[in-house]
């Protein structure tokens, strides 16, 4: 038989647990920064060493995270689901925990780009990106993530994932942002949505809904094993 298809849109929140700070619960500070100072366009053509130091230490802080249960969990699912995730987050925990189908909507902490030609996509070997560091075409490399007012490449990607659920999961997004925060409007009617947060972010209502006010590392493994058992 066929595997179901379960589509899981994961935000800041799925990584708290792995010590990674999320962004809306400290007042609108990201680790002590104003989000748009270290995460827009406006801010990088201001200060590209700030930004620069604020990725760097992210991504430093990422090496160090595990993946906690909750990724864990996703992963195994794959052992009876066909599972895609979509993130919102750039650290690579859903990869480390075992999952091997990831959007990351968002980009990847692991990743610089052109600033001449967004094509030109790069690999970051260990922690640190620098004022200097160039593309082949000798511009500036920036870091490979979506910010805010820029475009979201993968986003028809997400949609055509989205449309085609037959489960579908919201785990620790705050749904603040679009279009990512939209693709719930995507989800089949017959498809079940499993919203995991314990501050629940405001959705509307509809049938085959189940809101859980949990954290992601202890629902996700209890979630998990009831659809395993399930099938
Ligand atoms: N388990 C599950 N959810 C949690 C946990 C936890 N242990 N801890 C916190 N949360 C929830 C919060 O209640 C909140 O609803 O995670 C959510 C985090 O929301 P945000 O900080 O807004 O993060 P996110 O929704 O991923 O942000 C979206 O905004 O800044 C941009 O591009 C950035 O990808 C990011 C996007």
């Amino acid at each position: 038989m066929e595997r179901k298809k379960l589509v899981v849109l994961t935000g800041a929140g799925i990584s708290a647990e792995s010590g990674i700070a999320t962004f809306r619960d400290a007042n609108g500070l990201w680790e002590g920064h104003d989000v748009m100072e270290v995460a827009s366009p406006e801010g990088w053509q201001k200060n590209q060493a700030l930004v620069l130091d604020f990725y760097n230490q992210r991504r430093k802080q990422a090496f160090q995270a595990k993946p906690n249960p909750g990724h864990l969990a996703l992963a195994e699912l794959e052992k009876k689901f066909a599972v895609t995730v979509i993130t919102q987050n750039v650290d690579h925990l859903h990869e480390q925990a075992g999952s091997t189908n990831v959007i990351h909507l968002h980009g990847s902490l692991f990743q610089s780009r052109s600033t001449a030609d967004e094509s030109l996509v790069y690999p970051i070997k260990g922690w640190e990106l620098k004022l200097g560091d160039k593309c082949e075409k000798n511009s500036q490399l920036r870091p490979n993530i979506v910010w805010f007012g820029e475009m979201v490449p993968l986003m028809d990607q997400a949609i055509a994932e989205t449309q085609q659920a037959d489960i579908f999961m919201v785990v620790g997004t705050s749904l603040m942002v679009y279009p990512a925060a939209g693709l719930v409007h995507y989800v089949p009617a017959k498809a079940p949505i499993y919203v995991i947060d314990p501050n629940l972010p405001a959705v509307n209502k509809r049938t085959n809904m189940h809101l859980i006010s949990e954290k992601a590392g202890v629902a996700l493994p209890e979630l998990a094993q009831k659809l395993l058992q399930a099938v």
